[in-house]
Parts: structure tokens; sequence; C-alpha cells
């Protein structure tokens, strides 16, 4: 069985959705095919299609987001790599024994009908690792 079954998205922090937009639009070809905010996170997303996978820009609503501090400490740029899982339960409990810190105990909503987990950008080599699984 595999584990992480494909990169679903690489999510990418931007100051400016509008801006940010309108560059991916531009690198990309096509708009972005939805936009979401996810208030609990203090971010708003949109999302462009790449093939099979996809694109997320990131953007703070306040100061206090991680977005926000994360552009603070390293600037605009990718934010995160995602990784589509089939059992996000099974592969948090496995990760977990591995050693890796979740983020998030449980599963949390995530934007575009997602269940998420993030691992411990520390503990994996310094890249923010996403496990993602379809709400259905
Ligand atoms: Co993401």
């Amino acid at each position: 069985m595999e584990h992480l079954t494909n990169i679903e998205h690489l999510g990418i922090a931007v100051k400016s959705l509008e801006e940010g937009n309108a560059l991916y639009t531009k690198i990309l070809g096509i708009p972005p095919y939805k936009q979401e905010a996810i208030e609990a996170e203090g971010v708003r997303t949109s999302f462009f299609k790449v093939g099979s996978t996809k694109i997320e820009l990131l953007e703070a609503t306040h100061a206090e987001s991680p977005i926000a501090k994360f552009i603070e400490k390293r600037g605009e740029g990718l934010h995160h790599v995602a990784y589509a899982v089939d059992n996000i339960k099974a592969e948090m409990a496995r990760l977990s024994l591995e050693g890796f810190r979740l983020l998030n105990a449980e599963p949390k909503e995530g934007a575009d009908h997602k269940w998420v987990c993030f691992l411990h950008p520390k503990d994996t080599g310094g890249t923010l690792i996403e496990l993602c699984q379809d709400r259905g």
C-alpha cells in the first residue's frame, strides 16, 4: 500500500492574493478555479490546476496569521508541500510513531474539501509538509 500517493498541491505564501492571482494566471495561462477563506487559519487561498496537481496561494488575513509570520521570517514563496493520503489518521499515527511531531493531533478542515495535518518543519529538514485527504 502506498502511504503518500501523490503531491496534491504546493502552497505558496503571497503578500497579496490579487497580485499572486494575476502573476500565476500569467505563468500558468489559466485563472484560479476557486478562492476560499479559512478564517480559523487566518488565510485566504486561491487554487490553480496544473495537470494532476495544484498550486495553492495563501495570503494572511491578519498579522498573527501563520502566513504573516512565515513571510516576515522567510519572505514570499514556497510555504508547504502537500501530499495526498487515503487514510489521514493512519498516516498521522504512522508518522507520529516515526518520531515526527504533528502540528495538529486530529485532522482539521483545510481548504478545497480536505482533511489536513501538518508535520513540524523542524522534523522534516525545513519543509512544512501537509497531509491531505478528500473530505468526500
Ligand atoms: Co495546503
